[in-house]
């Protein structure tokens, strides 16, 4: 490697590099560079700052590279946290406009929504949280570097400052690729973030569109979707699955989510290709054409139009201007940077997590990979990460988490399986709030050992319970196990108690 011409060209491109930086920005860094890092992480999101954090906690002298200008990523930035807290104010007005308040003796006077407000309010939830990441890594002596990273060798990092255009060279014992994904576009319909919108886009609308449509009846178009439902839009999505939303959903869920959301208001077209689309810039509105791609159907065409549309059809892992042709890293089909069960690539020293690998785009999947590098480089324990007991919560009212297989995992997997169904009208806690009486808690077990296998509940708080079922799997628990753990009454958790109950004993107590 080292005679190649490769190397030649990278170490060249090193010394000119070095000067720059010498004339640069010597003052800023000078201790970085004189001692090599034990890690640099590049990206600073949920995967790369708890990797970083955790790595400086156990003694090793770690780096941080992020671009943004803030840290915390896609999910602190634009995506988890801002669309929580714009989840959180759109139900309380939805409340206040839609719900029967005087039933609880709360009389109203008219309610005036104040859009601008509210986004500022989620603005600050985001600054809060972006900022104490900074102070942690402060406490914690991780160095922080604003701007981009690329890789020259396996040893060698090039930062370029987005403060003061200069550019250092940062040698590293290890580097850990953490660079997340963006949001994938249609190709005849790019972003232009004022009326094709990525999520981005949506998160930062100063106006509530009169009409939105939504491409993707996943997690971010059903979240998206609720928001502006419940803010007054007239929400249609499109989803190309034939039968149901959020096709990675256990089926029942998914039907009983899609129920609930159109008594919300939102409307679903199934089985829909969107095969072009343009913006009408004169009379400010997209066109869209859409073609059934449902079995049998005469693939007729039809035409709709809106104020915006919002386009949420996955992500792609972020690679750009990564440099790992200088390290021989080839990307797999999709995209992702091939690793192995030690998140290390097929360069030993550098380590990718997140997004940019295998495994489903959630931030706390990234966490616990970044969590279980940092350890393993400083010696502590070999990554051991059991990718079936990793939750998904879609944030919509009601809320839906699952764990594990789903039962058509299971059917086509011919594993014998029972299933425990509680639903959340059975629960003393959920009589209590009235509306918190929809959905119920699924859980499958292994028809054999009773090992519980997975759990699928769409109800209030259902993110919330099912960090009980996480453990649950990640400690091969059995429903016998849940059943018989005394669990606090009134709370919505007992609906878990009891669902374990029928699939352990054949009954619930409640019902
Ligand atoms: P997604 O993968 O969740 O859903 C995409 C949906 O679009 C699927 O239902 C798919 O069938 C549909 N689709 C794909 N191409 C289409 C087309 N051309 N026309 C119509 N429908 C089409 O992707 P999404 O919602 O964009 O989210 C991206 C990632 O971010 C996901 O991995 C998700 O898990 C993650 N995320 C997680 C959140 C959470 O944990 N609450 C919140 C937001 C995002």
């Amino acid at each position: 490697m080292k005679s190649s011409p490769l190397f030649f060209a990278v170490s060249s491109k090193i010394s000119s590099c070095r000067k720059l930086f010498v004339t640069q920005s010597w003052r800023n860094y000078s201790s970085a560079a004189q001692q090599p890092h034990d890690l640099i992480v590049i990206g600073g999101g949920p995967g790369g700052y708890v990797a970083a954090i955790k790595a400086s906690q156990l003694g090793l002298k770690t780096a941080c590279i992020e671009k943004r200008g803030s840290l915390g990523g896609t999910c602190l930035n634009v995506g988890c946290i801002p669309s929580k807290a714009l989840l959180h104010a759109s139900q309380i007005y939805y409340d206040a406009t839609h719900s029967n308040f005087s039933k609880w003796g709360i009389q109203m006077s008219p309610v005036n929504l104040d859009f601008p407000s509210m986004q500022q309010q989620k603005d600050k939830s985001v600054k809060n949280l972006t900022s104490g990441i900074e102070f942690l890594f402060k406490k914690y002596q991780v160095d922080y570097f604003k701007g981009e990273g690329t890789i020259l060798g396996n040893d060698q990092v090039l930062f370029k400052s987005n403060q003061t255009d200069s550019e250092q060279l940062l040698s590293t014992k290890n580097i850990l690729i953490a660079t997340g994904s963006e949001s994938s576009q249609l190709p005849f319909l790019p972003f232009d973030e004022k009326f094709v919108l990525s999520s981005t886009g949506a998160l930062s609308l100063q106006h509530i569109p009169k009409r939105m449509i939504v491409i993707g009846a996943g997690v971010i178009g059903l979240e998206l979707g609720s928001v502006f439902n419940r803010l007054g839009s007239q929400v249609t999505v499109l989803e190309s699955n034939t039968e149901r939303i959020s096709p990675f959903l256990d089926r029942e869920v998914s039907h009983t989510l899609k129920k609930i959301l159109e008594k919300q208001g939102m409307t679903f077209k199934l089985g829909i290709s969107v095969t072009n689309g343009h913006v009408d810039t004169l009379n400010k509105k997209v066109m869209l054409e859409l073609e059934s791609n449902a079995k049998g159907s005469t693939k007729a065409k039809e035409q709709i139009e809106a104020d915006v549309v919002l386009v949420c059809i996955g992500r792609r892992p972020y690679t750009q201007r990564l440099g790992l042709e200088n390290v021989g890293i080839s990307l797999d089909e999709k995209g992702r940077i091939p690793v192995n069960d030690h998140l290390q690539t097929s360069s030993p020293s550098i380590y990718a997590i997140g997004d940019v690998v295998r495994g489903p785009m959630l931030a706390h999947k990234a966490e616990h990979e970044g969590f279980s590098v940092a350890e393993y480089l400083a010696g502590r324990s070999i990554p051991h990460l059991n990718y079936n007991a990793i939750p998904n919560v879609i944030y919509t009212h009601p809320e839906v988490a699952s764990i594990g297989q789903t039962e058509q995992d299971l059917l086509t997997n011919s594993i014998p399986y029972r299933v425990g169904k509680f639903p959340f009208v059975g629960n003393a806690r959920s009589k209590t709030i009235g509306e918190g009486m929809e959905g119920f808690v699924k859980v499958l077990t292994d028809a054999v050992t009773d090992r519980i296998l997975g759990v699928h509940i769409i109800g209030m708080y259902a993110g919330e319970l099912i960090a009980e079922a996480a453990l649950a799997l990640e400690y091969g628990a059995s429903a016998e196990d849940i059943a018989r753990t005394c669990h606090a009454h009134p709370t919505f958790a007992e609906a878990f108690k009891e669902a374990a109950l029928m699939a352990y004993d054949g009954k619930p107590l409640n019902i």
